[in-house]
């Protein structure tokens, strides 16, 4: 039996599927991932921008970044892979999605509940008095200043070196704990907590599988490793309807 079909098998007798999401599995939508190819942004490491001490030094460069992405994420589309797992969804008895992306793209494909982990795009946070307010899709000035007290904004994301929001954080490691198939697709698995997250339920009845465009750090760990571009592979893990 193929990997692929492994896989599949997994999925549609899974109790409780538990998804983790990383860059990758917005890569077709045509946003950059953090590493490999697209990672550099005018010649500098995209994840060293996402980092508290990035944007103490020089706030309005990190704040192009951040208005660069946003201005590609509004332009971009959910992709088949996106579909595939709100589709999923429906098709299994429980999903839980867990992502590390803040482009929200998960939510525009239908998905419901999704954990984010590191915060969204869309949201900016005071650094002076913390109001946090929405702005999708609004084009923000060069230094964002809020709206209540006049401080400097931030984007609402979790930075390099900052702790996880303590709720979601606690809905994906029991999500994890509980699934009896961890779905890991398009992340390079190097950045915890969240990478930590693939081997929190390793125990004897889950099954764990990776897709991505190559293994990664994690893939000794796994039981089925799809490689392959996630918007092909997600839709043949689907079981259809009658199923
Ligand atoms: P990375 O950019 O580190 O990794 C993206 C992964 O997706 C790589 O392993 C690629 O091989 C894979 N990939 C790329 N295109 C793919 C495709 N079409 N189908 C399947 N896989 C594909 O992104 P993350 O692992 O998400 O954090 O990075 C984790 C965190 O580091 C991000 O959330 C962000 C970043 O710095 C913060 O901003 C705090």
């Amino acid at each position: 039996m193929s990997e692929l079909a492994r896989a599949a098998r997994a999925v549609a007798g899974g109790r409780h599927i538990a998804v983790l999401t990383g860059a990758g599995v917005s890569a077709e939508s045509g946003i950059p991932t953090f590493r490999g190819a697209g990672g550099l942004w005018r010649g500098f490491d995209s994840a060293s921008l996402a980092t508290p001490e990035a944007f103490a030094a020089n706030p309005k460069l990190v704040w192009e970044f951040y208005n660069w992405r946003r201005e590609i994420v509004a332009r971009a589309d959910p992709n088949p892979a996106h579909v595939a797992l709100t589709k999923l969804a429906g098709r299994v008895p429980r999903l839980s999605l867990i992502t590390q992306n803040v482009d929200r793209l998960h939510h525009r494909a239908g998905s419901r509940g999704v954990l984010e982990l590191h915060g969204n795009l869309w949201e900016i946070r005071c650094t002076r008095c913390g109001e946090t307010s929405d702005r999708t899709g609004d084009i923000l000035p060069p230094l964002p200043s809020c709206g209540a007290c006049g401080g400097l904004a931030r984007p609402a994301v979790v930075w390099f070196g900052e702790a996880l929001p303590d709720d979601v954080w606690s809905a994906a490691q029991e999500s994890v704990r509980d699934a009896d198939v961890l779905l890991v697709v398009g992340t390079s698995a190097v950045v915890y907590p969240a990478a930590a997250l693939v081997t929190l339920g390793k125990r004897a009845g889950q099954t764990i599988i990776e897709v991505n465009l190559e293994p990664t750090p994690v893939s000794d760990a796994i039981d089925i490793g799809l490689y392959g571009k996630a918007g092909e592979l997600l839709p043949q893990l689907v079981p259809s309807e009658q199923e």
